[in-house]
């Protein structure tokens, strides 16, 4: 038999340009590998509180088969309650990072062919992903996969917020843009930015801003009211690392009301799985054990950035459950694999802006004294450059 309509109809061929030619995200490293310390995805290093366990545990049965809520409603309902709004000023996603590809799919024209499509109208139509350099490294991958054009700019030197006059003096900025996505506290520098500059920013900006507040909860600010003041600014948060929940996915927005119902339009009907929900309900109810957590993680921070700093490492002021550290003697990227060797794993990004840095995740107390010790035992191997 002749297998010419197969040879036709090769794979690669099928599959759109775009996704063809993808650069597509790379997640940090998920090894199972025994007795390793992970400290390279930003994970909370302590479990989700008895509560939320036995609550989880307490939904495995029959109702599995039955599809959850489709809107997250329990949950929104405590949420708002919590924040001081309405449930119409929320949304709950498959962890914020789906909620943050449906920004870009809701408020962002795709630039591909505009002119086609719109004609003389295609310069009213905004059609700019914009955001700040380094920051989270989705962001450039969700505007490729919607075929958006996209403004990366950089941050200061420290990684701080360049200002508002700054930002109008270089002409980078693009205060018209569709959607621009603000990561704060920054990562992966950890560098916290005050509500009232982002205020300032808001403010400036004639389209979508998105605060992308993951690690807020480890921060001294936050700046959640501005979603509910502005009509054009959205907040993430996610339950994955200060609640403990990566493997639940669980985030959400908080915005104005008309924001979020054309996110809604476009998310999948059942978005959130039930056990997830579940867990994020019951995350609520026992918010002192996570408010314990963060006590306890900002304090090994502390602790973790002198140690660090006393070894000859350059350590950025974090509000983060993670640090960004320049180490001394080797580049980073030789501290990544001999770390690796003494079975702790730390995160190395290739981008210009961090390549000399490490970013390392806070663990537990003993975790980040095994850390501390492995890199001064590297540091003692002979052969090395005396600093
Ligand atoms: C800045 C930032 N935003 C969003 C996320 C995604 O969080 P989630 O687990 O809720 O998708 C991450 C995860 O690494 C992050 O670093």
């Amino acid at each position: 038999m002749s297998n010419q309509p197969f040879t036709l109809r090769h794979p690669q061929l099928l599959i759109r340009p775009l996704v063809h030619d993808l650069h597509a995200y790379v997640p940090g490293e998920q090894p199972k590998i025994k007795g390793l310390i992970k400290l390279n995805t930003n994970e909370n290093p302590y479990p989700p509180s008895p509560r939320v366990l036995a609550a989880v545990a307490a939904a495995v049965d029959g109702r599995l088969r039955l599809y959850p809520n489709p809107t997250s409603q329990a949950l929104r309902e405590k949420l708002a309650k919590l924040h001081g709004c309405q449930p119409e000023n929320i949304i709950v996603g498959n962890g914020s990072d789906e909620l943050l590809a449906l920004a870009v799919r809701a408020f962002v024209e795709p630039s591909k062919g505009l002119n086609a499509i719109f004609g003389k109208q295609a310069f009213r139509i905004r059609t700019i992903v914009q955001y700040f350099t380094p920051s989270y490294s989705l962001y450039p991958v969700l505007a490729d996969i919607h075929g958006a054009a996209q403004n990366a700019v950089p941050l200061e030197l420290d990684f701080s917020l360049p200002s508002l006059a700054e930002l109008k003096r270089r002409r980078q900025w693009d205060f018209g843009a569709a959607l621009s996505l603000v990561t704060t506290p920054n990562a992966p520098s950890g560098r916290g930015y005050q509500t009232a500059e982002l205020e300032r920013l808001c403010r400036a900006q004639k389209g979508v801003v998105v605060l992308d507040e993951a690690y807020a909860d480890f921060a001294a600010e936050n700046a959640l009211k501005l979603a509910l003041e502005f009509p054009h600014v959205l907040v993430a948060r996610t339950f994955s690392k200060a609640y403990s929940l990566c493997f639940q996915r669980v985030g959400y927005f908080v915005g104005p009301p008309a924001l979020i119902a054309a996110l809604d339009k476009i998310r999948d009907s059942y978005n959130v799985n039930g056990l997830g929900q579940i867990a994020a309900v019951a995350t609520l109810e026992d918010l002192k054990y996570y408010e314990a957590n963060f006590k306890k993680i900002i304090a090994t921070r502390a602790w973790l950035t002198a140690a660090l700093t006393e070894l000859g490492f350059r350590v950025l002021p974090s509000q983060a459950n993670f640090i960004l550290a320049h180490p001394p003697l080797l580049p980073a990227q030789a501290w990544l694999q001999k770390l690796r060797a003494k079975k702790i794993l730390v995160r190395w990004f290739s981008a210009m802006a961090v390549q000399d840095y490490l970013r390392i995740t806070i663990g537990t107390p003993d975790e980040a004294a095994a850390l501390v010790n492995a890199a001064r035992e590297i540091l003692a191997q002979p052969g090395l450059p005396t600093a």
